[in-house]
This record gives C-alpha cells, sequence and structure tokens, in this order.
C-alpha cells in the first residue's frame, strides 16, 4: 500500500470513536475525525456524506481514509478515492448495495443458499396487501433503501402489516427508498451480529457480539440504532462460527466474486440464531462495523488493528495469523437523551467523565460536542457507551453501569437500558 502520513476516520459516532481509539493505541500516525464529536480530539469541519471535500483533505494531508458510516460508501466514497490513487478502507458503492438495497441482498441470497426468511417484493399497496392476507405465517416489512433503523416493520399481525404497507406507499413517508419494499417470514429466535474483515477473497472473523436494539429493557419498545452490546456472545459457539463461515461469509465473498464485485471493508451479518433449529438466518447485510458493537469489539482486541486493515488493501489478509483476542468479556453501555428515539433536547453539560480511567474502562462519545470553555455538551439521541472489561459477563456489567451511575447531565435528563448483557448470562446458564 502507498506510504501515507495521517488518518482520516470518517463518520462522528460511537464507532468511529473506538476505531480511533484503537489505532491511536496502534501507530504514532495522527488520527483525524470528520467531522468527529466532542471526545474525539482531531476533528475536521467536513460532513461524513461531503465526499469531495473529504478528498480535498485526505490528498491535502496524504492521509489513508477509515469509512465509519454506510451512508458515504453507499454514495460511492471509495470510488471516488480510489480513481483519485487515495487509499481508502471500505467497500465500494456496488459491493455497499448488499445494504443499501435490502431487495438486491434478498435477491442475492437467494440465489446463492444462503439461509435468509423466504420472501417476496413488492413496488405496489395492493399486491402487497393480498399478499399479506394470503400469509398464514407473520411477516416483517423492509423497505428496500437506506432507512436509519427506521425502515423495518416486525408485524404481530396483519393489520400491522397493512399499516406498514400503508406508511411506506401511500403516505410515502420513506420516499425513494420505500419504492420497493420486501415482506418476509418472521423469525423466532435470538439476535446476534457477526462481523469480519475481507480483503475481497479471504476472511478473517472478529469476536461475535450481541446488539440491544429496542429502547426499553426486555427488548419492549421501538428499534433504536442500538442501546448496548457485549462481546464475545455465548450464542455464537465455535461450531457456529465455522457455520456462520462457510455458509454464509465465505458463500458471501465468493457470490459478489462471481458478479464482479470485490468486498473489501467489514462484512457485518445480522443474524437471526432460530429457536429450536439453533440455525443462523441472514436478516440483512452491513458494509461497516455496528454501532455499539464496535465499541464492545474493539476494546477486546489484542492485534494491531491497523496492521488488519492495510493488509486488507493489499489484499493479503490470507497471510495473516488469526486476530488475538482478550481472554475478557466485555460490556458497553449506551447513554441516551431522554425521549430518544422520538424527540429530545440538546445542549446539556455532561457532568461524571472526569472519572479516574483505567484500561478497563473506556467511554466512546457519539451524540456530544465540546464548547469554547471545553465543557462537553450532549448533542444527539445516543449520546455516549461506557465499555468496561472484566473476567465475567457479570463483572464487566457491573463494572460498566457503575460508571453509567456517575455520569450524568440533569436531573433525569439521561436514559440507559438497565438489562444490557443480561441476555448473555442467560444463555451461558
Ligand atoms: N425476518 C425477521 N424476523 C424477525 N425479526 C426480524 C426479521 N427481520 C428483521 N427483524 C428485526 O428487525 C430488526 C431490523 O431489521 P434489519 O433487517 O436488521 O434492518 P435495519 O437494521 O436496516 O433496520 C432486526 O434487528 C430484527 O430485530
Ligand atoms: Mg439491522
Amino acid at each position: 500500500m502507498k506510504q501515507y502520513d495521517n488518518i482520516l476516520i470518517v463518520g462522528s459516532g460511537g464507532r468511529e470513536h473506538s476505531i480511533g481509539w484503537k489505532l491511536s493505541n496502534d501507530t504514532k500516525k495522527k488520527v483525524f475525525f470528520a467531522p468527529g464529536n466532542g471526545g474525539t480530539e482531531k476533528n475536521v469541519e467536513i460532513d461524513s456524506d461531503d465526499i469531495m471535500k473529504l478528498f480535498e483533505f485526505a490528498k491535502k494531508n496524504n492521509s489513508f481514509t477509515i469509512v465509519g458510516p454506510e451512508k458515504p460508501l453507499s454514495l460511492g466514497i471509495v470510488d471516488i478515492f480510489e480513481e483519485g490513487q487515495l487509499p481508502i478502507f471500505g467497500p465500494n458503492r456496488n459491493a455497499s448495495r448488499l445494504e443499501s438495497s435490502k431487495v438486491f441482498a434478498k435477491l442475492f441470497m437467494r440465489n446463492m443458499g444462503i439461509q435468509t426468511a423466504s420472501f417476496s417484493i413488492f413496488s405496489d399497496p395492493n399486491s402487497a396487501i393480498k399478499h399479506v392476507h394470503s400469509s398464514s405465517k407473520n411477516v416483517v416489512v423492509k423497505v428496500d433503501g437506506l432507512a436509519a433503523g427506521k425502515g423495518v416493520f416486525v408485524c404481530d399481525n396483519g393489520n400491522e402489516a397493512t399499516e406498514a404497507i400503508y406508511k411506506i406507499f401511500v403516505n410515502n413517508e420513506f420516499t425513494n427508498s420505500g419504492n420497493k419494499i420486501v415482506i418476509e417470514e418472521r423469525i423466532y429466535g435470538d439476535e446476534a451480529s457477526f462481523i469480519a474483515l475481507c480483503d475481497g477473497r479471504s476472511i478473517i472473523p472478529l469476536a461475535s457480539s450481541q446488539d440491544h436494539k429496542n429502547i426499553l429493557d426486555g427488548d419492549k419498545g421501538p428499534n433504536t440504532g442500538g442501546m448496548g452490546s457485549y462481546s464475545p456472545t455465548p450464542l455464537v459457539t465455535e461450531n457456529l462460527s465455522n457455520k456462520i463461515m462457510d455458509k454464509i461469509m465465505q458463500p458471501t465473498i465468493k457470490g459478489l466474486n462471481d458478479l464482479g464485485i470485490k468486498f473489501k471493508g467489514f462484512l457485518y451479518a445480522g443474524l437471526m440464531i432460530e429457536r429450536g433449529s439453533n440455525e443462523p438466518y441472514v436478516l440483512e447485510f452491513n458494509v461497516r462495523m455496528g454501532d455499539p458493537e464496535c465499541q464492545s469489539i474493539l476494546p477486546r482486541m489484542d492485534s494491531n488493528l491497523l496492521q488488519y486493515l492495510e493488509a486488507a488493501m493489499d489484499e493479503k489478509l490470507e497471510s495473516m495469523p488469526p486476530i488475538k483476542w482478550k481472554d475478557k468479556h466485555s460490556v458497553s453501555i449506551v447513554m441516551a437523551s431522554k425521549g430518544y428515539p422520538g424527540k429530545y433536547q440538546s445542549g446539556k453539560v455532561i457532568h461524571g467523565l472526569e472519572f479516574n480511567p483505567d484500561d478497563c474502562t473506556c467511554v466512546f462519545h457519539s451524540g456530544t460536542k465540546k464548547n469554547s470553555r471545553g465543557e462537553i455538551l450532549t448533542n444527539g439521541g445516543r449520546v455516549l457507551s461506557v465499555t468496561s472489561l472484566g473476567d465475567t459477563l457479570e463483572g464487566a456489567k457491573n463494572r460498566s453501569y457503575s460508571v453509567v451511575s456517575q455520569i450524568h447531565w440533569g436531573e433525569n435528563e439521561e436514559y440507559y437500558r438497565n438489562d444490557i448483557a443480561l441476555k448473555g448470562i442467560k444463555y451461558a446458564i
């Protein structure tokens, strides 16, 4: 790979903060964030979708660019940087369709024989509603395009499905993202996130993890960007992990190659491990690290991440040893502004960030910003996440919650789930 002087991380969430934190431990090179947040140090005032400005910055500063979120990937940031011979880590626009079009991903899985919920595709309300009424099973309705986690309706009955179809096709709530929909069978089980590093041919799996998507304890209430995660998850045994590699990850990379698409980057399979059969079904692919999975995975990584990213760029993952993981459990708890994922207030001063950090706890910022007095203010729905390591999952959880309980931004203004990682503790029994 071409020599470079600096690193540029595109994005502003906890995922990007944790990637930057890890890379700063791996190298003495400067790590810039565009646009970053109140917890990241060298911020550049460029929006993560402003590809031309990012290009100019990366070129001027001779940077290796690492892309966190899906939007710039789906807009083709990698294609543009590669054309200009700037080193960049992430899948190109075509490869990003695995995430940016659920229709593409489902058809791809069907063609490749990758296990996924059975489905049909619709582009008008009448045939979609007819389909729902003729189906004896509960369904999930998904808009085709990117919808920031809001385009999926998990339905308990036909009426809910019909309502979702109305929202998408009649009220046009998702504009172009909702031009087509996927209606798939609802699968019951436990979810796990399986993320791997790919260089177009070879694949190295990362540690397993589990996200907590709903806003309320017990997985109740609406979906969010993710309220917490832990790693590893006892759900993904070594056996299951091998099966996921053989039946999902390898065929995906190979199938893309057959279509002339080289996938370089983090490939994330969102899985449902079906209750009873214990079979992994792919609910969706993401083409980047998960947030908040990243915040629990990276603190456990004992290898040099930067060397792996460089090897992936150079298509040399095959010659790299497996990644080393600390023999520890990690638990990451997201603290959110009260009201999220609905309306919430911003601009509150955050207290309690001055605790004594040791090498077992990290605070990764998401929706925060620093003011001119150096105070950290809330600046979004998900504000920050606290990750701790422990010898047991329970120990890691307790340590994270004790730090969380010290962080405040006003009387009852912060919200977090109280049951992060409890599922993992339960599975392990
Ligand atoms: N077929 C399905 N059966 C049961 N639950 C599902 C199914 N598909 C999606 N879900 C639930 O909906 C959530 C969001 O769906 P997903 O396809 O991951 O879309 P996105 O992350 O783009 O919103 C999943 O994490 C899962 O909880
Ligand atoms: Mg998802």
